[in-house]
């Protein structure tokens, strides 16, 4: 079992999913929280229901993460002090084809899957390294991996959510700070307005995860040290050998242009 945080887990996206089972497998655990997402009223609701189950303490910060200013009032609550954990959760997503999606659509899904979660980790980098440590989990998918016809822009999101946090990862060894990017598969949640349009329950149940056992895989990879968390891949061992061909990729030539070029 991991020791207690030192200080409040902040989750954002707490209201739904897999952000609110982060919450409720943290509270069991006797977390206090920090709850994030625009629904303030659900956050309440879900707060005060682990505050009376785990006598925790719970506090709610409503905010619109696609809003720079409401982004800011996150920063600006790590900033206080006193969190010690940050679950960079919130995410828009879904299995809309790059031309179903308006350009305004995109931009938000950046804003809150890209954005946000970057400017929350700077303020979360910065208060945890004075402190001398803290953990920070961002969670991305699958499909920023997966190269199929699909959902570009929430792939692209979700592969950057892995690409950043391995290379705060390198940035900060040594800081204390612990950096985790989840990785889940299909997880059966409201991603996508998906209980209004049933994918989930299209899909074999063994392909889809309740959100409970995805986030109970993150916390235990947390232990195991694993900075890409894949909730369903068996051998770790895997991963670890297609990052480091891919990550030796670029520079195992030396920098002069290949000929088939002709440059
Ligand atoms: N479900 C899957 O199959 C799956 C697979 C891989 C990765 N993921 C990732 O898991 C994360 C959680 O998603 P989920 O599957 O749990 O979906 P969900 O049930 O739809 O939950 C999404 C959460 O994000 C919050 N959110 C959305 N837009 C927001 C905004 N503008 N500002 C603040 N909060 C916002 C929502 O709260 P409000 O509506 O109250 O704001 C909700 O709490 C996402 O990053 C998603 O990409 C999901």
């Amino acid at each position: 079992m991991a020791a207690k945080q030192q200080g409040k887990c902040l989750v954002t996206g707490a209201s739904s999913g897999i952000g609110k089972a982060y919450a409720e497998i943290l509270a069991e655990r006797g977390e206090d929280l920090i709850l994030v997402a625009r629904r303030g009223d659900v956050l309440q609701e879900i707060a005060d229901g682990l505050s009376a189950a785990h006598g925790v303490e719970v506090e709610v910060l409503p905010a619109d993460l696609a809003s720079r200013a409401d982004v800011r009032k996150v920063m600006e609550r790590i900033a206080q002090g006193g969190v010690s954990m940050v679950i960079n959760n919130a995410g828009i997503g879904g299995m809309a084809g790059f031309l179903d999606l308006t350009p305004e659509e995109h931009l938000q899904m950046i804003e809150v899957n890209v954005t946000a979660p970057t400017l929350i980790c700077h303020a979360a980098v910065k208060a945890m390294k004075e402190a001398g440590g803290g953990t920070i989990i961002n969670v991305g998918s699958g499909s920023g991996f997966t190269i199929s016809a699909g959902p570009s822009v929430y792939g692209g999101t979700k592969a950057h959510v892995a690409q950043f946090t391995q290379l705060l990862n390198e940035e900060f060894a040594g800081s204390g700070i612990r950096f985790q990017a989840l990785m889940p598969g299909l997880t059966r949640t409201n991603l996508g307005n998906a209980s209004e349009t049933g994918i989930f329950d299209r899909l074999p149940p063994e392909r889809v995860q309740p959100p409970e056992a995805v986030v109970r895989a993150s916390l235990a990879g947390l232990e195991l040290g694993e900075v890409v968390c894949f909730p369903r891949l068996e051998d770790y061992a895997q991963w670890e050998t297609a990052r480091d061909a891919i990550s030796s990729l670029p520079g195992k030539q030396g920098n002069a242009i290949a000929a088939r070029y002709g440059t």
